[in-house]
């Protein structure tokens, strides 16, 4: 910890809120943190007040340590709120603004989205499909993936949405683990020119899974085809077929909305379990606050549906606020480098949410391509996924916001829901790389090991008290969720993160203190990559850290141990062995799990507890403890370094 904190640039520049941005804010008392500290369950109910309930809950929280109910009683339905509630006032308002990568556009309004989420939904229910039942949603970023999770919803079946560039084997893994009755897919999606065959891997997937019943599968392109066998159903047939008129399912407060796989430090993906009053409760409220929404922006958070920031900030919060939501299915160099610059001057995009990892590309392409466009209609911008350096954050300001937006650093994780620590931007000065401060009604702090609080100072990041749009659970896994969150301190979640606080109480996010990799704002377990690369014939055993990159901030590098039968012929052609190695775990896990570098070494240093000496790997993979990394295969090298590291611990 020490040893990052050190490494961290005292950073100095600070950005006030302009007058005229402050004036027209939605939140601009600042009071409001003291108030919301004051009455932290009154301050919450206001916010869930301002959502549409079927039944008003009898109790706002229910609090035994690690388990939360929040707006006891409650009943709602969230397709509901993010829909349905807009039609009296807002039912010719575009709620998706959808561009499709080869050009094409659609914009659909809050009506046209009622019809088609209630079309859905009767579809969903005629294939046997009720509340509680696990659906799995495996699509490109069309309209219809929006659709199906909303249907969803609003039957009260609980979604599971794999990322489309997971593999055939993750897909696999995560309908098994839900035990999910239906999926919905499409016949393939777009990536940077090239078409993903999306149904095909579904295919490979669903092969393996009994609990599957039913395969949907939107038809993405007019000339794509396929025979589908008795269990799978076109979408534009159920929908055809479907009534408009579907009654929302009201469902309890804390009926399971949705669970989504992420990465831990060890073992296989965890679903991650939602519900509903309290989720929608904390994405609605920080979308009002944080991207300060208002009726006329056009909102674009760039972030795939396949991740948990386009559940809580694609779909969720921003239709929740009846906002009109921009959605891209492609990459943003497609075809050139300014696709995203274009997309917000023909669109007007006001609002714009992107990761770190993207914006170090875009200073690499240059700002000679937003410079071409006209881009005025932006007024605030975003980042999350990893900490922001301050290089890009300066470049992000200037470049894309014209020095007028204000730029909001978000923290927050697929265990929180929502944004929890973030700059309100009508109130809060910002400061290159840091998220600032807890949103209002967030208890963030930094502690040591024994749970004493760092006023400033580096530590762990911890949330001391529970939040309505918390983790309710791992799917099936009670044990492990108290173990991984709980454990540290009683009553206390863990965060995994490391962070330290300034003089003037601004969290800085110091990366993940775990054996989480953040690779370009994706979280990969290392042994999860470490299982596909010792699935290889050739891998006795591997070890994975992660190193510093350019672009993607973090990229991971394998230490292999290659079998003793296999060494001469694996050797025989290194660098076709290591594009094999790096393909072999990009078919099981997913191309985001793709290893920069494959190192072959002879042993691995472990301590005297058999842990992995994880900081020495990292030390030799950027090149500071071992010039020359051939060396590597000779089974002395490793020892004598490990010796150096152990004396210097
Ligand atoms: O390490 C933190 C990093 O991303 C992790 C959460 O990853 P995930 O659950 O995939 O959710 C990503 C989108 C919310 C965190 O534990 N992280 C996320 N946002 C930031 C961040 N690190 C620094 N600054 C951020 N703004």
């Amino acid at each position: 910890m020490a040893h990052e904190i050190d490494a961290l640039l005292q950073e100095t520049r600070e950005f006030p809120p302009s007058e005229s941005f402050r004036a027209q804010a939605n939140i601009h008392d600042p009071a409001i943190w003291e108030q919301a500290k004051a009455d932290r369950e009154g301050y919450w109910a206001g916010w869930a007040e301002q959502l549409d309930w079927q039944t008003k809950w009898t109790r706002v929280l229910d609090w035994n340590p690690p388990d939360a109910k929040w707006f006891v009683g409650g009943k709602l339905n969230a397709s509901y709120n993010c829909v349905d509630r807009h039609l009296a006032t807002r039912g010719d308002k575009p709620a998706l603004i959808w561009e499709g990568e080869p050009g094409e556009v659609r914009r659909i309004t809050y009506r046209e989205l009622h019809g088609d989420v209630s079309r859905f939904a009767n579809a969903l229910k005629m294939l046997g499909v009720a509340s509680g039942d696990r659906v799995a949603i495996y699509m490109p970023l069309i309209p219809e993936a929006v659709v199906a999770m909303l249907a969803c919803a609003r039957i009260g079946a609980v979604h599971s949405v794999v990322f489309g560039g997971f593999s055939a084997d993750a897909l696999r893994d995560r309908i098994q683990d839900a035990q999910a009755k239906l999926v919905i897919t499409a016949t393939s999606g777009y990536r940077r020119g090239s078409v993903v065959p999306l149904k095909k891997t579904t295919d490979t997937a669903v092969a393996e899974c009994p609990s599957i019943e039913h395969v949907v599968v939107v038809r993405r392109r007019d000339e794509d085809d396929a025979t589908l066998n008795e269990r799978e159903v076109w979408y534009h047939d159920v929908m055809a077929g479907a009534d408009a008129e579907c009654e929302p399912e009201w469902v309890d407060s804390e009926h399971m909305l949705y669970m989504l796989y992420t990465s831990g430090s060890t073992g296989k993906p965890k679903g991650i379990v939602h519900t509903t009053g309290g989720y929608l409760t904390g994405c609605y409220a920080t979308c009002k606050w944080v991207f300060d929404l208002k009726d006329d922006d056009v909102y674009w958070c760039t972030a795939d549906i396949g991740w948990v920031t386009g559940h809580s900030y694609v779909v969720y919060g921003p239709l929740a606020c009846g906002a009109t939501v921009m959605l891209y299915e492609g990459a943003p160099d497609w075809p050139k480098q300014d696709r995203f610059w274009d997309i917000i001057e023909r669109h007007k995009v006001s609002v714009f949410y992107t990761a770190p990892t993207a914006i170090r590309a875009f200073m690499k392409w240059g700002p000679q391509l937003p410079q071409a466009h006209d881009m005025s209609s932006l007024r605030l911008l975003g980042s999350v996924g990893e900490p922001i350096n301050p290089e890009a954050w300066i470049w992000y300001h200037k470049y894309i916001g014209g020095e007028r937006c204000p730029v909001v650093d978000t923290w927050w994780q697929t265990e929180t829901g929502a944004i929890m620590i973030t700059p309100l931007p009508g109130l809060v000065a910002t400061k290159p790389g840091s998220a600032t401060k807890p949103f209002p009604g967030i208890d963030a702090e930094i502690l040591d090991q024994h749970g004493n609080r760092v006023e400033v100072g580096g530590g762990y990041l911890a949330i001391t008290s529970p939040w309505p749009s918390m983790l309710r659970g791992i799917y099936g896994d009670p044990e492990r969720f108290r173990q991984q969150y709980w454990s540290k301190w009683p009553g206390v979640y863990f965060t995994g993160d490391g962070a330290k606080r300034d003089a003037d109480g601004y969290f800085w996010l110091l990366g993940r203190v775990d054996d989480v990799i953040n690779v370009a704002g994706h979280r990969i377990g290392t042994m999860e990559v470490e299982s596909a690369l010792v699935d290889h014939p050739a891998i006795a055993e591997a070890a994975v850290v992660g190193i510093a990159h350019e672009i993607k901030g973090t990229a991971i590098a394998a230490f292999c141990i290659v079998k003793e039968s296999e060494r001469a012929n694996a050797l025989a052609d290194p660098a076709k062995f290591e594009q094999e190695l790096k393909a072999h775990v990009a078919e099981k896990i997913g191309a985001i799990a793709r290893p920069e570098k494959i190192l072959v070494t002879a042993d691995l240093p472990k301590t005297r507890s058999g842990k992995i000496m994880r900081r020495l790997l990292r030390d030799i993979a950027e090149g500071r403890a071992l010039g020359d990394v051939t060396t590597l295969a000779d089974p002395g090298v490793v020892a004598t370094l490990k010796e150096k590291y152990e004396e210097e611990a």
